[in-house]
């Protein structure tokens, strides 16, 4: 069975910029350019969910002038993206510490939200400002003013009553690393429990269709058990 939600760290852009004698710029604006065609692929897969890392809590310590060119660059591919995403059906959804974000920025963030909201076909999530710390204490004071205005008693407080204040409403069958490195950083930790996790060692702007079906294939070979023994 194809996975139902898959998740994507996109990384190796600076590595793929410097490998082909240029700057990072030009690696972020090739990295753009995957995941467009990322969302455009697993869509057609019919698959439900994509959740991408596209910046996270600790990529505000770069250098200032990559976190404004990042930043520019989110909106500009926003704006050129959004009515394509639309006519697709996408649903698209930020996810993070959007305080952090600049007012123009969460203004076409919640403009592209509201645009989508209706859409019933691919529900993308990009994580921008995310961290996986972040979500579970910003989960925590969701859940605290919860119980507060609800009344409700801390014996009925569950894991489910607790993912429900998380940013992700559903967790990822399979998360795909790009960029060689076997590490989460600070991506999905709640909601990764039970992935299935697969690592790539190809750059993010080199990223295909084909690596896509070699992860799905991957995916497809797992025998999940949730810690059961069968
Ligand atoms: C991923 O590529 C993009 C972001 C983290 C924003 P990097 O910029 O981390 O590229 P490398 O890892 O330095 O190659
Ligand atoms: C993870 O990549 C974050 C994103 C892809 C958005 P990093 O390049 O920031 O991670 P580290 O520094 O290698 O752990
Ligand atoms: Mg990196």
């Amino acid at each position: 069975m194809n996975p139902n939600h898959i998740a994507i760290i996109m990384d190796g852009n600076g590595r793929w910029a410097e490998n082909s004698g240029k700057g990072r710029k030009f690696g972020h604006q090739k990295g753009a350019k995957s995941a467009r065609e990322v969302v455009r692929y697993i869509g057609s897969l019919g698959i439900e969910y994509l959740t991408l890392y596209a910046f996270s809590t600790e990529n505000w310590g770069r250098p200032i002038k990559e976190v404004n060119l990042l930043m520019s660059l989110f909106i500009e591919t926003l704006e050129l993206e959004i009515n394509d995403l639309n006519n697709n059906d996408v649903k698209i959804k930020f996810i993070g510490d959007r305080t952090s974000l600049k007012d123009s920025l969460v203004k076409k963030i919640e403009k592209a939200e509201l645009l989508t909201a209706t859409n019933e076909g691919l529900k993308l999530s990009v994580a921008l400002a995310y961290g996986g710390r972040w979500d579970i204490v910003n989960a925590t004071k969701i859940l605290f003013n919860k119980i507060n205005e609800l009344k409700i008693s801390l014996k009925d407080v569950d894991e489910k009553l607790f993912s429900s204040s998380l940013q992700l409403e559903n967790d990822p069958d399979l998360l795909i690393r790009t960029g060689g490195e076997r590490r989460i950083s600070n991506f999905l930790l709640w909601n990764i429990a039970y992935t299935e996790l697969y690592f790539d060692d190809v750059l993010w702007p080199e990223y295909s269709e084909k690596n896509i079906d070699e992860a799905i294939e991957f995916y497809k070979e797992r025998k999940r058990r949730f810690g059961k023994n069968v």
